[in-house]
């Protein structure tokens, strides 16, 4: 294997910190209870954490709006307990990635009082004001546009009101974001997940985006356009380009953007000639059905479209996204385990679903997602999968002794670390054991995708180097199914069966997934 990178080689974690651990029994997590928990994460056996935004914020989106870019919000804890954090996570061999959110401020960031204070402020042309609005839709709801009576102008937020989107078209915000980049990398930090990267440049014209002829009322109100003049313009891969060239700068460091795209709009981030993002988010599988058909058909279309030399990567679950075992059932969790670990690339683990973690009811009045609050009722609350890590059985789940700030899941009694530590086949084990075989056998980190296929609703596909092949066999129904195959059993969702010898067929159980060392 030619020598890969830390981000080549390891699994990322996200974590939503307001729901990782609390140490201050404030009920929301912070930095001093994420240092407590690192042997956990080691034990686990990922390389790397990514953090949701940490930064100072009015938490108008739970952090996403940020006012101050180079310190930490006091809920989590202070620039000093990040650096005492970051030490102790490079002392385990981990490393760590911060969220970086360029496309908009919070309306408090010092940047956007002045330049909502008068219209010739020199920080005027920092954000994207008009005399009239155009058709651009808020992701949460409504018009774009707000209006501001301090100068009787408009200016567009691609988020909430308080999150007013930057002008990347002027060289002094490009020069002072790209400062917060090397703030934070003087100081150790590892590489950045970029927030809502596809959007951060907009038409110049500002020309109004055409209505979207398929749009069904019910679905959130942004789809009613099609988002061809402020999404995915031309202009943004000099941006992203120029990012990558700051960290490059550095040694050993990644640059991974947030992107919801198709496969082929997506491949443009990799960059001309691999300029671009080490690490386009590859969010195809959040997607697509829950069909061994479907999801052979994501595999194959991803590998072909895949640039010469660019890095895959797969991601099932973040904080803006069902639980994947909500989503598939807890059986099929454990499938999904192993779809997701035995895929090319680098793997981003979102917190929780190592323990098969689901979504939480959330009940009107507990509401904590503006998301939701702007458009109640049609599936866009993201608190049901940011609740609080489920550590053991006790009442509080061990997060935290003040009131959490989202519930607790009821079924934290079964779905929690502790249990699944002393439970050989638990979701938890089948992930260290996973993420383990991945180290043991680097075929499934970087090997080729080879012979995907699906029949009977069971999908498989090889994963192949000079060393080894490596065979994956996923049963997506519950009925028992027959499989043609051959090789010795390295791993099974069930925990056993390993070391098992198959000559020219087997049965897969419900809900088994293999992996066979052909
Ligand atoms: C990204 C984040 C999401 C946030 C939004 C606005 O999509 O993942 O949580 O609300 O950007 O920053």
């Amino acid at each position: 294997m030619q020598e890969l990178a830390w981000w080549q080689r390891g699994v990322i974690y996200e974590i939503y910190p307001r729901s990782f651990q609390d140490s201050s029994a404030d009920g929301i997590g912070d930095l001093a209870g994420i240092r407590q928990r690192l042997d956990y994460l080691v034990d686990l056996g990922v390389a790397a954490l990514w953090l949701s935004p940490i930064y100072p914020s009015p938490m108008a989106d739970f952090g996403y709006d940020i006012a101050d870019y180079c310190d930490i919000d006091p809920i989590f804890g202070t620039l000093h307990e990040f650096d005492f954090m970051l030490e102790e996570v490079h002392r385990r061999g981990l490393k760590m990635i911060l969220d970086f959110v360029p496309n908009h401020t919070s309306d408090q960031h010092p940047w956007f009082l002045e330049s909502r204070s008068s219209r010739d402020n020199p920080k005027r042309d920092w954000y994207l004001w008009r005399d009239q609005p155009n058709n651009w839709l808020s992701n949460f709801g409504g018009s774009g546009w707000e209006h501001d009576p301090t100068t009787g102008q408009y200016y567009y937020h691609a988020f909430l009101k308080q999150q007013p989107d930057l002008n990347w078209r002027n060289p002094a915000v490009r020069a002072a974001m790209f400062d917060i980049l090397r703030f934070w990398l003087d100081r150790g930090v590892d590489g950045f997940r970029v927030d809502v990267m596809w959007l951060m440049i907009k038409d110049d014209e500002f020309r109004d985006n055409p209505l979207n002829p398929s749009y069904t009322p019910g679905t959130p109100s942004i789809n009613r356009v099609l988002p061809l003049y402020n999404a995915n313009r031309p202009e943004v891969h000099e941006l992203v380009a120029a990012m990558r060239t700051l960290i490059d700068s550095y040694p050993d460091r990644v640059l991974i953007g947030e992107i919801y795209l198709p496969i082929q709009q997506l491949m443009e981030y990799y960059g001309e000639a691999l300029t671009g993002a080490n690490l386009p988010f590859n969010f195809q599988l959040l997607q697509c059905a829950w069909s061994a058909e479907a999801i052979a058909q994501v595999l194959s279309d991803y590998d072909a479209a895949l640039p010469a030399g660019a890095w895959p990567n797969w991601v099932l679950g973040n904080h803006d996204q069902p639980r994947i075992a909500s989503r598939v059932g807890p059986m099929q969790a454990a499938v999904a385990a192993m779809l997701l670990l035995t895929l090319p690339g680098t793997i981003t683990l979102y917190y929780g679903e190592e323990i098969g973690m689901t979504n939480v009811p959330i009940a009107p009045e507990n509401v904590q997602d503006p998301a939701e609050r702007n458009e109640p009722g049609i599936g866009a609350g993201r608190d049901p999968e940011r609740t609080p890590m489920q550590w053991d059985a006790t009442p509080l789940a061990a997060f935290t002794t003040g009131r959490p700030w989202l519930p607790i899941a009821p079924d934290h009694t079964n779905a929690n670390v502790a249990a699944q530590y002393r439970e050989p086949n638990s979701m938890l084990a089948l992930h260290r054991d996973l993420i383990r075989l991945r180290n043991v056998h680097p075929t499934l980190i970087d090997g080729k995708m080879q012979s995907i296929a699906a029949h009977n609703n069971v999908l498989r596909y090889q994963r192949v180097d000079a060393n080894a092949t490596l065979l994956i066999l996923l049963n997506l129904s519950h009925e028992q199914v027959k499989v043609d195959a051959g090789g010795v059993i390295l791993k099974s969702t069930h925990g056993d069966r390993k070391g098992e010898n198959i000559t020219h067929s087997t049965f897969l159980r419900p809900a088994e997934g293999l992996i066979l060392k052909m």
